[in-house]
């Protein structure tokens, strides 16, 4: 399939000159649209999409502004599409985080992103270090070779329907009192029989945190199917997550973050993650703040379970609420139309060819 490249206009000059090489190399032999300004962004429903940022040294891309107002302002501009991302910088702050945010805009306005969708190229090329160690090589082959693998997966991504498909559901809160369970119960009732749902509890004192092994030790509890620690990660968690074809994880905002126990499996799943990769899994979430900020737990389940941690992101991922006493989100108002909406979507996104 044919890609789309969208590739802002750097605001300083000298800004795309490394970004002009990688994505040559990446994207020789293709076919390639390319889009480089934001009131281009039409008639794009269903394409395969490379955003590729020139940030330079402060991180900051105008043209990429203006394409990040354009998805918030119009949420459907990009129905059906899948994407990938290069974000190349001068420093080794902020490529992450402009593309996290570039990815949920894009992600809301219907856009969908491969397991691990993001090549970063930070200033000194640091972060290639491991890579080009493995293949033997210097680091900016080693950058131009994960390009070239990111646009390869882009063309041919495939993703096969399922018949009945199995979600694992992970939260950390009080079944009676909590408003991510109750909207998540509402989801469950509306997917019926078709789906089958395993729930899995992490409340305080079931799961310790990561305790950084070091590489190698991880690696030597992760082949065994496990992790130095044990416990319900190991005996439940890890079962259900090699089984899963969705996670769908309910995220209460606690201080504009993922909550402790959350956190602690994210950081956990780097023992399976060294022996497997979840390119084939689904991630969907419900996210509810008492007041703001929905969107920096959202961009944080994008870094760490999407660009991190390889699962695929479909196309509007998360439902986001704002509600704060208990029962409140429940009776929000629109709330019955937003929950059929998330239930038939996620249906569809798992059962529909
Ligand atoms: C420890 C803690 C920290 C919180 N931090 C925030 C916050 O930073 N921003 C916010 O909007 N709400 C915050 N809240 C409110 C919750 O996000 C809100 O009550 C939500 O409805 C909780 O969902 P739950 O009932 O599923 O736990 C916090 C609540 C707790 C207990």
């Amino acid at each position: 399939m044919s890609l789309t490249l969208i590739y802002p206009q750097p605001d300083f000059p000298g800004a795309q000159e490394r970004l002009d090489g990688v994505l040559a190399h990446a994207l020789a032999g293709r076919e390639v649209t390319v889009l480089r300004r934001a009131e281009k962004l039409d008639g794009l429903a269903g394409k395969r999409l490379l955003f590729a940022l020139p940030l330079g040294e402060w991180g900051c891309n105008g043209e990429c502004l203006r394409i990040l107002t354009r998805l918030r302002r119009e949420p459907n501009l990009l129905e059906g599409c899948t994407a990938g991302l290069i974000a190349d910088g001068a420093s080794p702050l902020y490529t992450k985080s402009a593309a996290a945010e570039l990815t949920l805009a894009a992600n809301l306005a219907g856009c969908a992103f491969l397991g691990r969708p993001l090549v970063e190229g930070t200033g000194s090329l640091a972060n290639f270090r491991i890579q080009a160690k493995n293949l033997g090589c210097g680091l900016i082959e080693a950058y131009d070779a994960a390009a070239r693998e990111l646009a390869q997966r882009l063309e041919g991504e495939v993703r096969a329907p399922l018949t009945r498909p199995n979600l694992l559901v992970l939260h950390a809160s009080s079944h009676h009192t909590s408003n991510t369970m109750a909207l998540w119960n509402k989801v469950r009732e509306r997917l019926g029989d078709g789906v089958d749902c395993r729930e899995i509890g992490l409340r305080n004192g079931t799961l310790s945190d990561c305790s950084g092994c070091p590489y190698t030790m991880c690696l030597h509890f992760g082949e065994r199917g496990g992790c130095f620690y044990g416990g319900v990660m190991q005996e439940e968690v890890y079962p259900a997550v090699r089984s899963a074809d969705a996670l769908v994880m309910l995220c209460p905002n606690y201080n504009d973050a993922l909550s402790a126990n959350l956190t602690a499996f994210i950081n956990r799943l780097t023992a399976l993650f060294r022996q497997t990769r979840f390119y084939d899994k689904a991630l969907f979430a419900i996210v509810v703040s008492g007041y703001s900020g929905g969107d920096i737990v959202a961009r944080q389940l994008i870094a760490a379970l999407n660009m991190n941690k390889s699962f695929y992101l479909p196309g509007r991922f998360a439902l986001l609420e704002t509600a704060n006493d208990p029962g409140e989100a429940l009776a929000l108002p629109g709330m019955e139309g937003r929950l059929d909406a998330f239930a038939a979507h996620i249906q569809s996104t798992l059962c529909t060819p």
